[in-house]
């Protein structure tokens, strides 16, 4: 019989119920032990999904026996704290989007995974998705011919709440860092790193960006267009340009979805996926591989892109304004640079 690998949680709010559901449809992953920083919400949480332990603190989960890894979910600023103190431990980890507040927290939690030898993964998981996997395919395969463009979107409207961690600045809250990471994500995956960036954003009343829009500029004059809001619902679809069709991924993109292929000649063809889950199984598919496989981290989304995708998030929020001063470490001069020539870096 294959291994069961034990899961734990750091954070059980509203991401990781579906985390936990989507280990639920896997048969060799199991909800293990969760920790809250109230043991009530953590018993709650244990029960519902048949975790054997709880905790009413961070730390405690650390002594947990038998746990294989664990999955960070708490709001972006403690996700590099909370990392860092697993890995301290030797204990692997799936850590939410975005790894950190900025790249030199990434930077920093990825030096410590390798320090350990211990796994460390970014929860991107539409990276994971089977139509991400199908439309690298059909690229590869020359189907769109020389890819050109992309363009995503990916908006909600969400009801203002100053304390809400959307909307709050010491939660890390805006567009960027919450949805605006997926468009940026999929134009790196399918582009590479840019070598210039434009964005500007929309700053609203409690000072985070509730829209932004962005254009990167990549080598052979390829580009990305994309938009993040937390103030519309947009279409939220991605249309890769080539030079022979265009591949659409479907509203919405970054979650199991279905892509249409539009050649050059003939008729658009539809692939649809089965789903029989949030869609999230798949990255924990992807993380219980590597670890069966002794790896830490993975080829698919790896080290070095997370470390890329988080510098480029940097530079998209130096250009359009968007500061967490609680949190960034850039310095005047820096700011001064990158803003006006990120190709230098
Ligand atoms: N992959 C995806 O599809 C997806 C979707 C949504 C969000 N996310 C990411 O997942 C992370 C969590 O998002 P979420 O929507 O699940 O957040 P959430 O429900 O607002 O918060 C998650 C949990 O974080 C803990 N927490 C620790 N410090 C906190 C603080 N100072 N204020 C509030 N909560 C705190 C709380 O758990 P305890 O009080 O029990 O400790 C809370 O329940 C974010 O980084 C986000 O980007 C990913």
């Amino acid at each position: 019989m294959s291994k069961v690998f034990n899961w734990g949680i750091i954070g059980p709010g509203r991401i990781a119920h579906k985390f936990a559901n989507d280990l639920g449809v896997l048969p060799n992953a199991k909800l293990h032990a969760v920790a809250s920083r109230s043991l009530d919400k953590a018993l709650e949480f244990a029960n519902k999904y048949s975790a054997v332990h709880a905790y009413g603190s961070y730390r405690e989960i650390i002594s947990c026996p038998d746990l294989d890894a664990i999955y960070i979910a708490t709001p972006h600023p403690w996700h590099c704290e909370n990392t860092l103190m697993c890995l301290e431990h030797n204990i692997p980890v799936l850590c939410e989007k975005p790894m950190g507040m900025n790249a030199k927290e990434v930077r920093q939690m990825i030096g410590l995974a390798k320090f350990q030898n211990t796994f460390l993964m970014e929860a991107l998981w539409t990276r994971f998705l089977p139509t991400t996997k199908k439309v690298l395919e059909l690229i590869a395969e020359g189907a769109i011919g020389e890819v050109n463009t992309v363009k995503a979107d990916f908006g909600f409207k969400a009801t203002f709440d100053a304390k809400h961690r959307l909307f709050n600045q010491s939660l890390g809250g805006g567009s960027l860092l919450d949805v605006g990471i997926y468009p940026v994500f999929l134009a790196c995956l399918i582009l590479g790193k840019p070598n210039s960036i434009s964005a500007e954003a929309s700053i609203g009343k409690s000072n985070v960006d509730e829209n932004c829009g962005i254009v990167l500029k990549f080598d052979n004059q390829k580009l990305a267009l994309l938009h993040a809001s937390i103030v519309s619902n947009t279409k939220c679809e991605a249309r890769i340009y080539g030079d022979k069709g265009v591949i659409q991924i479907n509203s919405r993109w970054h979650e199991p979805t279905s892509i249409t292929w539009y050649p050059e000649e003939g008729e658009p063809q539809d692939f649809f996926f089965e789903f029989d889950s949030f869609g999230y199984k798949h990255e924990i598919i992807e993380v219980q591989n590597c670890l069966a496989s002794n790896k830490i981290e993975s080829e698919d989304l790896s080290f070095d892109f997370s470390i890329d995708l988080a510098e480029v998030m940097d530079n998209i929020r130096i250009q359009a304004g968007i500061f967490y001063p609680m949190y960034d470490h850039f310095t005047e001069k820096e700011i001064a640079t990158k803003a006006n020539n990120f190709s230098q870096n």
